[in-house]
């Protein structure tokens, strides 16, 4: 294991994850490695945790502030959120027990955009960062590190944090040396210079991370493997939804507005995001690009096909299957796929500059246009806002996507107003849903809504929202964006009372 270990100094700090966890100590502010579920460190915070535990049996306090990339895993997030060790967590989660956490109140959760982190980090917004903990597939012989399969917000926590400790971790490949590119070129305002980057293929930075030796108090060796969560098949409404966004590209290549390369894709994760990849793995494009945060299995099928030509992201999130395609063809997706920092990766200029085509998931949509991305009834957090926003404000196109009901159908995801807004009508150009596509572009609040409910509200729903849209046209205090204010959470309202945001009786 040592040959992945090749600075000498470093040699001498190899110890247990228990001993490295030990120099955690309460009240600090922990960063560390991981997004959606890659890249993580996986020993450290399991010790960590279990010393937490001890610590709370003793009735001794043993609380940490953790800052990620993105979300972790059960070996990260749940076993810290299990043993109560987290006073604060951001930016972004999917841990089913953190959640639990957070909705119960017991944990305080910051949701920030994910290309904002790193800045606000430098900017001291978070205060000073004790430690770092960063997986690494390993150190070369200057102290350099050999990114693993997620970079994320590394460097910035190598740079930031007053100590560091690192876990090389044996079962990433070594072969994925060379894919990452470290952009050590940003600044502080006002001494920021323009990103040169101008095309999703660009190489603007390194391949290893930089370290200072003398921050080291700790190497932990691991042999783990990422979270790597099975990917379902596309369901038959992913597949609709997919559908209407494949037949809108058509539309547009037609109007002129785009070419047969279209621009590059954004895609967030989950079962609709695979469902559009796998789409377009079968409507005839070819040498597309991707500028995006995660390679999911679907866009490893898109670039083994020819259909994507390059794809730029900040972190991988395969399932089984696509971790054991990716090892066998490393060499082959190791020239195509390139890894960045993901205040690079999700960076509003380069964004902006490169015309994304941002496509993500959403818990509803009002008949506006604002979008909520993240909490239930409007008071649950789900994940987080992610890059969701970093992408949709800035792309070319932005389009969000769910099914018109959730819960078997008991809930709408088109409302009178959403609950919670993560992305504001000026952000949102099309709402899909396995009923339509609605395209916003171009067209006033009361042309939105009508359109948002003719084309995508579910039939169990679309007569309330006419009804709820008409009487607002006619009562409301302002005829701009008309709203009933007694009546506009009504969906939710009776959610939160009956379970169901269906009237028992007919009217909102
Ligand atoms: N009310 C209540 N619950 C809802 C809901 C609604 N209107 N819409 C969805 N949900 C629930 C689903 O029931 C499901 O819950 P379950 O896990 O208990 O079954 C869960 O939200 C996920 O919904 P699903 O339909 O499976 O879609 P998804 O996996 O695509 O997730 C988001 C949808 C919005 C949660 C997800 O896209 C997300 O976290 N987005 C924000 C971050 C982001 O966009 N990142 C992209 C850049 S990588």
């Amino acid at each position: 294991m040592h040959r992945r270990i090749a600075h000498a100094g470093l040699q001498k700090l190899v110890m247990t994850a228990d001993q490295a966890a030990s120099m955690i100590r309460p009240g600090m502010t922990v960063a560390m490695s991981g997004f959606t579920g890659a890249g993580y460190p996986k020993a450290v915070p399991q010790a960590l945790a279990a010393q937490m535990e001890t610590a709370h049996a003793r009735g001794e306090e043993f609380q940490i502030k953790v800052l990620t990339g993105a979300s972790t895993a059960p070996e990260l997030d749940g076993v810290l959120a299990k043993a109560g060790g987290m006073e604060l967590r951001l930016p972004y989660q999917s841990d089913p027990t953190m959640r639990k956490r957070i909705n119960d109140g017991e944990l305080e959760y910051i949701d920030i955009h994910l290309g904002h982190v790193a800045q606000y980090t430098w900017f001291g917004f978070y205060g000073k960062i004790d430690l770092a903990v960063i997986e690494v597939v390993g150190i070369n012989e200057d102290g350099s590190l050999i990114p693993s399969s997620s970079v994320g917000n590394n460097k910035t926590w190598l740079e930031q944090a007053d100590k560091v400790i690192l876990e090389v971790n044996r079962q990433q490949p070594e072969a994925m040396d060379g894919m990452h590119d470290v952009y050590y070129g940003t600044a502080l305002p006002p001494h920021r210079k323009p990103i040169m980057l101008v095309n999703p293929d660009d190489r603007i930075g390194e391949p290893y991370l930089r370290l200072d030796p003398e921050k080291v108090i700790a190497v932990v060796e691991t042999d783990a493997p990422d979270r790597m969560t099975p990917f379902a098949a596309p369901d038959e409404t992913s597949q609709q939804i997919a559908g209407h966004l494949l037949d809108f590209f058509d539309t547009e290549i037609k109007a002129g507005r785009l070419t047969d390369k279209l621009l590059p894709l954004q895609s967030g994760v989950g079962n609709i995001a695979n469902a559009v990849l796998a789409g377009l793995s079968t409507a005839g494009y070819t040498g597309l690009t991707a500028y995006t945060e995660v390679i999911q299995d679907g866009m490893l099928h898109l670039i083994r096909d020819g259909v994507i030509r390059v794809a730029s992201a900040t972190s991988f999130s395969l399932s089984p299957a696509g971790i054991e395609e990716f090892n066998a063809n490393i060499d082959f997706y190791r020239k195509r796929i390139i890894l960045r920092t993901q205040e690079i990766s999700n960076h509003p200029e380069l964004i902006r500059r490169l015309g994304c085509i941002a496509m993500n998931g959403m818990i509803e949509a009002d008949i506006y246009g604002n979008v909520n991305s993240t909490h239930v009834a409007g008071t649950s957090m789900m994940n987080g806002i992610g890059g969701s926003g970093d992408f949709a404000r800035n792309g070319f196109l932005s389009a969000f996507m769910s099914p018109s009901t959730a819960k078997g159908g008991k809930i709408s995801g088109i409302v009178p107003m959403a609950a919670h807004v993560d992305h504001t009508e000026h952000d949102t150009m099309l709402i899909i849903t396995e009923r339509g596509l609605a395209d916003l572009r171009g067209l006033s609040p009361k042309q939105r809504a009508r359109t948002i409910i003719e084309k995508c509200a579910h039939p169990d729903f679309q007569p309330l929202l006419q009804d709820y849209f008409d009487r607002a046209s006619r009562d409301s205090l302002g005829k701009h964006t008309p709203h009933l204010l007694d009546e506009s959470l009504a969906f939710h309202q009776r959610f939160v009372e009956t379970g169901t945001s269906l009237p028992a009786t007919a009217g909102l």
